[in-house]
């Protein structure tokens, strides 16, 4: 599957879920925007690849993110966006901050709200633009301990379910993935903060988080970048507003 001719922003594209998803693109043919706040870290990718470009941008400020999408654009215009870059918080409600739940919702939800709009008018140009969001399974259950987490995820459905009816009558599509616990540093947190909190093991903190998922295994955030890749692809134009669940269930 080819996608020579495209141009894609990923957020959080050095790390984690969102540097597999700037590798499928990249094998796939796209030039590739990484975006985050670590200036440092997305050098040291971009510097790998001619195909990889790199983007300082706090998803939380308006400027900045209008600002990165401009200097973006100059590139090449831009047919896709991933929205990747998230943070996960994980505590009982009572214990929620309201300092807390104001960055969850900033990065998570917020964050989203600002790259879109940043992108939009360009993306709508393009013959077949994508909006990918990387959600969680926390946008369409609940769990106990992840009130903010899920709310800011919840809210990303929402944002989505309602923009893709705006989007049919043009050649956009948006889109969510859904995964469960999926192997990067955030799983790394959780893990610690569930020892830290309940004095477990590393193996049974590990075995209490899978034993949340369908399959007790955790996805691989490659598994995840080809499903982006699939909705990428022009094949993928009458999907749009769909949650892709990815929980082994
Ligand atoms: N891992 C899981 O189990 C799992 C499951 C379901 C969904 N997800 C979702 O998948 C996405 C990626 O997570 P991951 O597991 O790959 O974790 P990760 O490696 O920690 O990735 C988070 C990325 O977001 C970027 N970021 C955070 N705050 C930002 C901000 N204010 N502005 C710009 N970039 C920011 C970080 O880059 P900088 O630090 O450079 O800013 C980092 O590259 C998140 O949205 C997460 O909620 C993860």
């Amino acid at each position: 599957m080819s996608l020579v001719n495209n141009h894609a922003v990923v957020t959080g594209g050095a790390t984690g879920i969102g540097l597999a998803i700037t590798r499928a693109l990249v094998d796939a043919g796209a030039i590739v925007t990484i975006m985050g706040r670590d200036k440092k870290r997305l050098d040291n990718i971009a510097n790998k690849s001619n195909k990889i470009k790199a983007i300082q941008v706090d998803i939380t400020d308006v400027d900045s993110v209008n600002k990165a999408f401009v200097k973006a654009s100059l590139t090449a215009p831009i047919t896709i966006l991933i929205n990747n870059a998230g943070k996960a918080f994980s505590a009982p409600f009572h214990k929620t901050s309201f300092d807390e739940w104001e960055k969850i919702i900033a990065v998570n939800l917020t964050g989203i709200y600002l790259t879109i709009s940043a992108v939009l008018t360009e993306v709508n140009q393009a013959k077949h633009g994508r909006i990918i969001n990387i959600a969680s399974i926390s946008g369409l259950d609940g769990a106990a301990y992840t009130s903010a987490y899920s709310a800011s995820k919840h809210g990303v459905i929402g944002l989505m379910k309602s923009l893709a009816c705006e989007l049919s009558k043009v050649n956009t599509t948006i889109n969510s993935i859904c995964p469960a616990f999926v192997n990067t540093d955030i799983v790394e947190k959780a893990i610690i903060n569930i020892m830290n909190i309940t004095g477990r093991s590393r193996e049974t903190a590990l075995q209490s988080i899978l034993d949340t998922t369908g399959q007790s295994k955790l996805i691989e955030p490659e598994e995840v970048a080809l499903k982006v890749i699939k909705l990428c692809a022009p094949e993928a134009d009458t999907i749009n507003g769909t949650s892709i669940v990815m929980d082994g269930k």
